[in-house]
């Protein structure tokens, strides 16, 4: 799907699917949904009467113009109360629309640029949120569905961004291309996440990672298990040894040209699959553990943004990848691992693997001066009890750096929200044999995996995302099909650009 900016009158646009927009409770048109209406003669209105169409948010409401216009459709988006509307809202309607343009088979859809009329949000902004909430919105994962030759499925080639006013167009140009070089990368960040567990090995990522380094001019060093081994990378290495696909150690770093504003280093959970291990999940919560990288995929995305954006923070992004399987070859249930910071470890659960890998990489990370390292996991089944799949659990021992992320994350329109992280719960960790074990029971779960990752993250400021909720869904949201989200590469990027 292309998004292409053109200047003109959006009512006389040819095209299949024309969308303008309407806030709740408005039945007298105005900006270009009003024009759109004039042209058709009052037609839209009469309409809006018709099928009793309120611009609740979320809702649509189509009728075709029989020639009256170029357009051969209008679609209608609700925005809800204007009292309400924020530039998510112009995602979340571009995202409606888009997903009902192609219900309709559009092949060439026209829209108006939401938000910046009567809602006087900045024109740049809006024509990024309404490229993101188009791109990301539209977004399918259906490559293993074989296609009926007699029933294609319906692809929108183009989207066309009509904006009347010549100034403003290069405002919208420059805000519809950072919007989708932004929604692409989620939706490679969904890709990976969708795949099968038998094309996205670490092997897979760590090959994706090269590709995105060469691409896009970062530097790249990927460590095998003898690397990992020497690194003392324990951790990573016992709990990806029971499968037959080995283990990877990804690192990107963007280096600004100038001095760097700051170094930010962003750790992402790459747990190709994780089975449980001999601590085997029962069937039921196997299921969807394919998306257990999806930690990894959000910091290969999230590289891939920082190096075409370039902005003057130094970013580095690692990923411990690896498979949590059982095998002979298995690590189990009362071994003691050594992580690179040298502290012991004692396992009382395999499938508390996770926090294993991360130990590891913020031991690495503790070792260089970041100003700020932050880890993304799905890392806890109790994270999605306690905060469903609306919120990212945020963790960590610097409350400036919580609060940031939690700013970043409203105003990109992914939630987030701190859980009391207080050295009490320690205890649950204390180990008879090692320095800590890795599991401690069901109890203030989510807590329990964020105060052992911090025995491994050093001194400097360092934030704990659990994204096992947030990072997939079950049902679709507006811009958010069903499946991997891609939450919370948006946030990031948002954090690092507004350092
Ligand atoms: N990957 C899982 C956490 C998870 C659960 C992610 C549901 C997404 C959805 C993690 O490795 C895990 O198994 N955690 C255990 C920890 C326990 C053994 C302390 C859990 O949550 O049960
Ligand atoms: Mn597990
Ligand atoms: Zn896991």
């Amino acid at each position: 799907m292309e998004i292409l900016v053109q200047q003109g009158d959006l009512a006389q646009t040819a095209c299949d699917v024309l969308i303008v927009n309407l806030f709740e409770g408005i039945t007298a048109p105005g900006g270009a949904t009003g024009a759109v209406d004039r042209a058709l003669g009052g037609w839209l209105s009469a309409q809006l009467t018709e099928q009793q169409f309120t611009g609740k948010a979320g809702t649509v409401l189509e009728f075709p113009t029989f020639g009256k216009i170029p357009a051969k459709r209008v679609l209608v988006v609700g925005l809800g109360k204007a009292a309400d509307f924020s530039l998510d809202g112009v995602r979340r309607a571009a995202g409606t629309a888009i997903t009902a343009a192609k219900k309709a088979k559009a092949a060439t859809v026209a829209t108006l640029l939401h938000g910046a009329g009567i809602a006087g949000l900045p024109a740049a902004g809006c024509a990024q949120a309404l490229a993101e909430g188009t791109l990301m919105g539209g977004y399918v994962f259906e490559k293993y569905k074989s296609v009926d030759p007699n029933e294609p499925k319906p692809v929108i080639a183009r989207v066309l961004v009509v904006e009347h006013t010549a100034d403003k167009i290069p405002e919208v140009q420059r805000g519809v291309a950072r919007g989708v070089l932004i929604a692409e990368a989620v939706n490679l960040a969904r890709d990976l996440s969708n795949e099968p567990p038998d094309v996205v090995t670490p092997v897979f990522l760590a090959d994706t990672a090269t590709r995105i380094a060469a691409q896009y001019d970062l530097q790249c060093e990927i460590w095998g298990t003898e690397r990992i081994v020497e690194e003392r990378m324990n951790c990573l290495f016992m709990v990806g040894r029971g499968s037959v696909h080995p283990p990877r150690f990804i690192r990107l770093d963007y280096v600004p040209a100038g001095t760097p504003r700051a170094r930010i280093c962003v750790i992402g959970k790459g747990l190709c699959y994780d089975s449980g291990g001999l601590s085997l999940k029962p069937a039921e919560f196997m299921k969807h553990m394919k998306t257990d990288m999806s930690g990894a995929a959000d910091v290969l995305a999230l590289m891939q943004i920082i190096g075409q954006l370039r902005p003057d923070v130094a970013v580095t992004g690692m990923v411990p990848a690896c498979e949590n399987m059982i095998s002979g070859n298995a690590y189990k249930v009362d071994d003691v691992l050594r992580a690179r910071n040298g502290k012991t470890i004692e396992i009382d659960n395999t499938d508390a693997e996770g926090r294993l890998v991360l130990a590891d990489a913020l031991s690495l990370a503790a070792e260089e001066d970041f100003d700020a390292v932050i880890d993304l996991a799905t890392l806890t089944g109790a994270c999605v009890i306690a905060l469903a799949r609306i919120w990212t659990g945020v963790m960590g021992t610097d409350e400036a750096l919580k609060d940031a992320l939690l700013t970043a994350g409203a105003a990109v329109g992914e939630k987030m929200w701190k859980l009391p992280f207080d050295k009490e719960i320690r205890d649950m960790l204390d180990s008879d044999l090692a320095d800590i074990k890795n599991a401690g029971g069901r109890e203030g779960g989510a807590i329990a995996g964020g105060i052992f990752l911090k025995e491994f993250a050093g001194d400097h400021p360092w934030a704990h995302l659990d994204i096992a909720g947030t990072s997939y869904i079950d049902k679709p949201r507006p811009y958010e099909p069903k499946g991997a989200t891609g939450v919370p590469v948006r946030t990031l990027v948002e954090f690092i650009l507004t350092r």
